[in-house]
């Protein structure tokens, strides 16, 4: 298993190009389920959880093909694939397969919508807390499907199709709104889904709907109104830049001091998590090339922050944040709202000297002087970049351990922050 090996101390300038974001691609990818045409994706991420959603799509039936690099472009820039489910061969989707990535359960919906059936293994365990699929299945049930967990599935049915109707969710999902987006898409009828998730990933999944013919009004606030079409054809989309990539940039530059520029970063998208930053002390400009976050010499002031869902502070930033926080001259809390559980970085980020105390659904943070490299390890996706933000800023070297989970949201990691001047190596199992 890859290591990541960090010597502390450096600040950071330059430029980190920021890649498509993940969170908006996965749903992207399973949208081609839809239509029989082609979906083409720009700016797709070179991740691991990309690829384990390309083995799915494809065991359904999705034929998928990336275009080459053009001369002179980076490995940085982003892919362009092209996906084409022109028949669905399978409308299972298997544990085995399934059992990796928790968004694979959305295929759910188009397989449902287009087949009028789907047997989808229920998500297993998650290591941020049970995150239930409920008002995934609610939100199918009240378009008219059938569900029925058997064996650790969901059979859904709707031989006739899905018709549209009210959705209301009692909790803000993002999931739940992707699901019900794509399902009331080829629905017959209207559907408005109250209460729906305003994150900029719904709006990007929205907008390749409507490119593919769909008719979505509303996307990007609470209420959002679908007319089902009778099919969907093609269309090209640019997946919208990562947020919590830039926002994981962001902190670390405002941990380490210095200058960087997040290229093709959109402030509006991660705003909450900027003024946050703002507060903390950084300097945080938008300009034509993206974001530009900087601090020079001044402290890292602390700030109490609570996560909630867009357009406030995320919780896919909350680990990074409170990295941030270990280094700050004075205490602050930590809420998290959205997911309980959510606070395995704590103990290894006391492994660096760091001074947290857990207080319920809080974490109080207690600044300290000086954190110092450990061995550490990855325990999920968001939490792991905490540790790398930490190991930035730490005396001494760092080792991160179980790095894959940095693979499965993270670009390049090491490649961008070295171009910054940070000391950051991959160590290749048995290198
Ligand atoms: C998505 C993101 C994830 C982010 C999260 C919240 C992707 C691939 N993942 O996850 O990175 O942390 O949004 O911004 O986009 N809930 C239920 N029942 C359900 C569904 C959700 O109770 O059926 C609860 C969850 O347990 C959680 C809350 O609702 O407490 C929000 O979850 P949700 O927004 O659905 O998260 P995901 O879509 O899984």
């Amino acid at each position: 298993m890859d290591r990541i090996r960090i010597v502390g101390g450096a600040k950071l300038n330059g430029t980190i190009p920021i890649s498509g974001a993940k969170n908006a691609a996965l749903p992207l990818m399973i949208a081609s389920l839809l239509t029989d045409r082609t979906v083409t994706l720009e700016n797709l991420p070179r991740l691991a959880d990309v690829s384990q959603l390309v083995r799915i799509l494809s065991n359904h039936g999705v034929d998928y093909s990336i275009d080459g690099r053009r001369q002179g472009e980076g490995s940085e820039a982003g892919q362009t694939v092209h996906m084409t489910a022109r028949e669905i061969v399978d409308t299972t989707a298997p544990y085995e397969l399934v059992s990796r990535m928790r968004a694979s359960f959305w295929v759910i919906a188009p397989l449902l919508a287009r087949c009028g059936e789907a047997r989808v293994s229920l998500p297993g365990g998650c290591a941020i807390g049970t995150r239930p699929v409920d008002l995934l299945l609610m939100a199918l049930e009240k378009l008219g499907g059938s569900i029925e967990i058997e064996g650790g599935y969901a059979v859904a049915k709707a031989p006739k199709g899905l018709r549209g109707a009210e959705i209301t969710f009692p909790k803000v999902t993002v999931g739940g709104t992707h699901v019900a987006l794509m399902a009331a898409a080829l629905a017959q009828g209207t559907t408005v889904l109250h209460n729906a998730a305003r994150e900029p990933e719904v709006i990007d999944l929205a907008e390749l709907l409507n490119k593919m013919g769909a008719k979505i009004t509303g996307a990007g606030q609470s209420t959002v109104e679908i007319t089902g079409v009778a099919r969907l054809n093609g269309a090209k989309h640019r997946v919208l830049p990562d947020r919590i990539e830039a926002g994981t940039y962001a902190m670390a530059v405002a941990m380490t001091g210095g200058d960087v520029l997040l290229e093709g970063a959109q402030a509006h998208d991660f705003q909450a998590a900027l003024d946050v930053l703002a507060l903390s002390g950084a300097t945080v400009e938008s300009t034509n090339e993206g974001v530009r976050v900087s601090r020079n010499g001044g402290p890292i002031l602390p700030v109490d922050v609570e996560t909630a869902p867009f357009p406030a502070f995320p919780t896919d930033l909350q680990a990074q944040f409170m990295a941030l926080m270990t280094r700050a001259n004075g205490v602050s809390r930590i809420t998290e709202t959205i997911f309980e559980n959510r606070f395995m970085h704590v103990q290894e980020l006391a492994r660096f000297g760091a001074r947290i105390k857990l207080d319920g659904d809080s974490a109080v943070v207690e600044g300290v002087p000086v954190l110092k490299g450990a061995p550490v390890m990855a325990t999920d996706l968001r939490a792991s970049a905490s540790l790398v933000i930490a190991a930035l800023a730490a005396e001494g070297e760092t080792m991160i351990q179980r790095v894959y989970h940095l693979d499965r949201g993270f670009e390049a990691l090491e490649r961008k922050l070295s171009l910054c001047g940070a000391e950051v190596e991959r160590i290749s199992a048995g290198g």
